[in-house]
C-alpha cells in the first residue's frame, strides 16, 4: 500500500482494509501501554482543510504527532489556492516538500486532481462524494462492539451523502448486508451503488437501497445515521427537514425494530432530534464516540501504511 493515494475504499481490497484495521487496533493496544510507533519519523504531512472540522482535524494532527511525524495545518485560505494557484501547480510543488497530504475539499474533482499531480500519498479528509477516513473508524467499531464484520446486517438511514457511499462500498468489500433507506430525492449516486454491488457480491454480501425504513432497521445489527444537511446544502435545510422528518429519524420506535444488541451509530456531529433523538444518541446502544476516538487509531494506520 507505500505510495498510494486513499480517495475511496473502492481502491482498495478486502485484505487492504483489513491490514488497515488489524494495524489500528495493534496501535490502538499500543497506545494504551504508551508505546507509540514512530513509523512518520522524519515524515511532513500536509493538512490542507476547505471546511470545517473537528474530528478530523485533530485525529489526524494528534495521529501524526505520536507517530513522531510534523503536522502542518494549511488552512486553504492561507495558501496561494485561495488566490486562484492551479491545483496542479500546488500539488507539484507541495510534493517537493510534503510526504503525505491529507485534504477535506468542496470539490471532489479537485482532490483527484490534487492526488494525480502529486508524487505522494494523498488522503481523503472528506469531499462531498467519500469519506473513506470515517468508515474505517466505523468498521473497527462495529468489529470491537459486534466481534466481526461479516454477515452482520448494517441499516443506514437518511441522506445518501459522502458518508453513505463510503459505508456502502466499505461495508460491502467486509462482507456485511448493507441496507439503506432515503427518501426518493436523497437516494445514494447509482454508480456508487453499482459499487458497493459489485464489492458485496464478492463478499457473499448484498447492499441494496429502499424508502421503507421499517424494512431496513428490522434485526439490524448496526443502526447509522448521518445529518440530513451536508456542509455546503445549508441553503437546502427547510426542504430536507420536510423531506426526512419525522420517517427518517433513529429514535427509540426505529430502535425497537432493530436487533436487541444493536448498536448506533453517527459519523458526527449530529443535529439532536433531527436525524437522531437525544435520547438514542445519549442511550445506551449508542457507540459515537467509541467510534470518534477509532479515527485516532485508523488515522495513524493509513498514515503508517501509505507513508
Ligand atoms: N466525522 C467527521 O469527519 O467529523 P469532523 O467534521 O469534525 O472532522
Ligand atoms: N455528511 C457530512 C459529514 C460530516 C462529517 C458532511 O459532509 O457535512
Amino acid at each position: 500500500m507505500k505510495g498510494n493515494h486513499l480517495l475511496s475504499l473502492a481502491d482498495f481490497s478486502r485484505e487492504q482494509i483489513m491490514l488497515m484495521l488489524d494495524t489500528a487496533a495493534d496501535l490502538k493496544r499500543q497506545r494504551y501501554r504508551s508505546v507509540h510507533g514512530t513509523s512518520l519519523s522524519g515524515k511532513s504531512i500536509g493538512m490542507i482543510f476547505e471546511k470545517p472540522s473537528t474530528r478530523t482535524r485533530v485525529s489526524f494532527e494528534v495521529a501524526i504527532h505520536e507517530l513522531e511525524g510534523y503536522p502542518l495545518f494549511l488552512s486553504s485560505q492561507e495558501l496561494q489556492l485561495s488566490r486562484g494557484e492551479p491545483i496542479k501547480d500546488t500539488a507539484r510543488v507541495l510534493s517537493r516538500y510534503l510526504h503525505g497530504i491529507v485534504i477535506r475539499a468542496r470539490s471532489h474533482g479537485d482532490v483527484v486532481e490534487l492526488a494525480n499531480n502529486s508524487t505522494i500519498p494523498v488522503i481523503n479528509a472528506l469531499t462531498p462524494k467519500f469519506h473513506p477516513c470515517q468508515i474505517l473508524a466505523d468498521l473497527l467499531t462495529i468489529r470491537e462492539k459486534l466481534n466481526e464484520l461479516e454477515g452482520l446486517k448494517l441499516a443506514y438511514i437518511g441522506d445518501g451523502n459522502n458518508v453513505c457511499h463510503s459505508l456502502m462500498v466499505g461495508a460491502a468489500t467486509m462482507g456485511l448486508e448493507v441496507v439503506v433507506a432515503c427518501p426518493e430525492s436523497y437516494q445514494p449516486d447509482p454508480g456508487i451503488t453499482r459499487v458497493a454491488q459489485e464489492r458485496a457480491k464478492e463478499a457473499l454480501a448484498k447492499v441494496e437501497v429502499t424508502q421503507d425504513v421499517k424494512e431496513a432497521s428490522k434485526d439490524a445489527d448496526v443502526l447509522y445515521t448521518d445529518v440530513f444537511t451536508s456542509m455546503g446544502q445549508e441553503d437546502e435545510k427547510a426542504q430536507r427537514l420536510e423531506a426526512f422528518l419525522p420517517e427518517y429519524q433513529i429514535n427509540a420506535d426505529l430502535l425497537k425494530q432493530a436487533s436487541p444488541h444493536a448498536i448506533v451509530m453517527h459519523c458526527l456531529p449530529a443535529h439532536r432530534d433531527e436525524e437522531i433523538t437525544d435520547e438514542v444518541i445519549e442511550g445506551p446502544h449508542s457507540v459515537v464516540w467509541d467510534q470518534a476516538e477509532n479515527r485516532l487509531h485508523t488515522e495513524k494506520a493509513v498514515l503508517a501504511l501509505l507513508l
